[in-house]
């Protein structure tokens, strides 16, 4: 019951049958001191009344996106900033559409839109919209995009079928809701915390580049744990297709010399972790043509050294963030070379990992890291990326709290 004691959490009913089983949701969320403010679909409103859901919340009921007054007031931006997790209960197959293309046509497929909060859904639906083409594509990029899910749950339905589409019980609801705030002890509040992640492009001419192998997985990972401690997080990202974590402000780049820009802004902060796997090399010059190719000669690529973006946060004297953190990535003596790293660079802990070919961590979902400190080595076994970005940034929080 504590954990969500003073929590807020924005529900959004979506208009089916099921919706009759939010007010019990309604009931259950206040009994366990969580302030609840309620977003009604047009369509919802034939199935439950904002009577009654203002009378169990006792909060104002929103449901027209140009209320001026509620515009005014709070508009849809702020709804979601005030709360800790958004719910969508019941979702219909048609606000599943709406939220995996990002439509936004009434209040609460807006604050959908616009949130950067994490967002939880019940799916209710037919069990032939449930088990429909589309509905699954929707599905599978609400969950790439972050959403989390419960239910649906197997039964007889409304109209007489029966199979996968009943919303979850209300109880199973709370059991979601409260496993996500858990996860979310907030020791980083009020914290700033700074990530690169993925690689840098070091254009040649405008349709070639320099890059490398890095996807962003582990730097995605790493944000995505910091904000469920409650950080500001600030995620300096080369290209990459990884959708961002919710919460995240994201800052892209392209090169290094733009990562280093965006980084230099945004110190001092509290943590830094460079996760980013910076191209050590640029063009001198890059040409401004497209070069072509010429029988006779190769083209001669006049390299010049980035700038070490983490050597340089690490050494910005009043600016250095509190702890620095590098990754040194390898395919030889592993364990000498982050040590001699985390010496030249400055930083309070190097995170060892291998990346030869055939380790599968460029690009894969699991890593095995060694932590390198003045002290010593720890050695971790092999853990999804999540995993270990969770269990670094317990021991960045530990390390911060020993320092201040
Ligand atoms: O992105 P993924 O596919 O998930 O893969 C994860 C990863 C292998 C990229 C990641 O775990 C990792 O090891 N990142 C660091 C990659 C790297 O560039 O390592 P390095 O040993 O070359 O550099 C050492 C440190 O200096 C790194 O923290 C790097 O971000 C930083 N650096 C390097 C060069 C430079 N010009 N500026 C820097 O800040």
């Amino acid at each position: 019951m504590a954990i969500l004691s003073g929590k807020t959490v924005l529900l959004i009913i979506g208009g089916g049958i099921a919706a009759y089983k939010s007010l019990e949701l309604i009931r259950l969320l206040k009994k366990r001191g969580v302030r609840v403010r309620c977003i009604m679909t047009r369509a919802s409103e034939e199935f439950v009344t904002p009577l009654s859901v203002a009378s169990l919340t006792g909060e104002k009921v929103h449901g027209e996106l140009f209320n001026l007054t509620d515009e005014v007031e709070m508009g849809h931006i702020e709804f979601s900033r005030a709360a800790d997790l958004l719910v969508v209960a019941p979702a219909t197959a048609d606000l599943m559409a709406k939220m995996a293309h990002g439509n936004a046509n009434d209040l609460a497929s807006t604050t959908l839109l616009a949130t950067d909060k994490r967002v939880l859904i019940a799916p209710a639906m037919n069990v032939r919209m449930w088990t429909h083409a589309a509905t699954i594509r929707n599905l599978a990029q609400l969950k790439a995009d972050g959403v989390l899910v419960v239910g649906p749950n197997d039964g007889e339905m409304a109209c007489g079928e029966y199979g996968p589409g009943r919303m979850a019980e209300p109880a199973e609801i709370i059991t979601a809701i409260e496993a996500d705030l858990q996860t979310s002890p907030r020791l980083l509040a009020g914290k700033k915390v700074l990530i690169t992640a993925g690689p840098t492009h070091e254009a040649i001419d405008p349709v070639r580049y320099i890059a490398n192998y890095s996807s962003g997985k582990q730097g995605y990972a790493l944000a995505e744990a910091a904000v469920a401690l409650g950080a500001e997080t600030i995620l300096v990202s080369g290209p990459v297709a990884l959708p961002i974590p919710p919460g995240v402000q994201m800052i892209p780049v392209t090169s290094a010399v733009e990562m280093l820009e965006a980084c230099q802004r945004e110190i001092p902060c509290d943590i830094a972790i460079f996760a980013a796997a910076v191209a050590d090399w640029r063009m001198g010059a890059p040409a401004r043509q497209k070069i072509k190719k010429d029988a006779q000669a190769l083209p001669s690529l006049q390299l010049v050294e980035n700038p070490d973006i983490l050597m340089t946060v690490a050494k910005a004297e009043a600016k250095r963030p509190k702890i620095v953190i590098g990754f040194a990535a390898e395919t030889e003596n592993l364990l000498a070379n982050a040590r001699a790293k985390l010496k030249k660079k400055g930083c309070d802990l190097m995170v060892a990992n291998d990346v030869s070919a055939g380790r599968g961590v460029f690009g894969g979902d699991r890593n095995t890291v060694h932590l390198v400190t003045e002290a010593g080595t720890e050695s971790w076994e092999h853990l999804t990326k999540l995993d270990v970005a969770k269990r670094l940034m317990d021991r960045f929080t530990s390390m911060l709290k020993d320092k201040t």
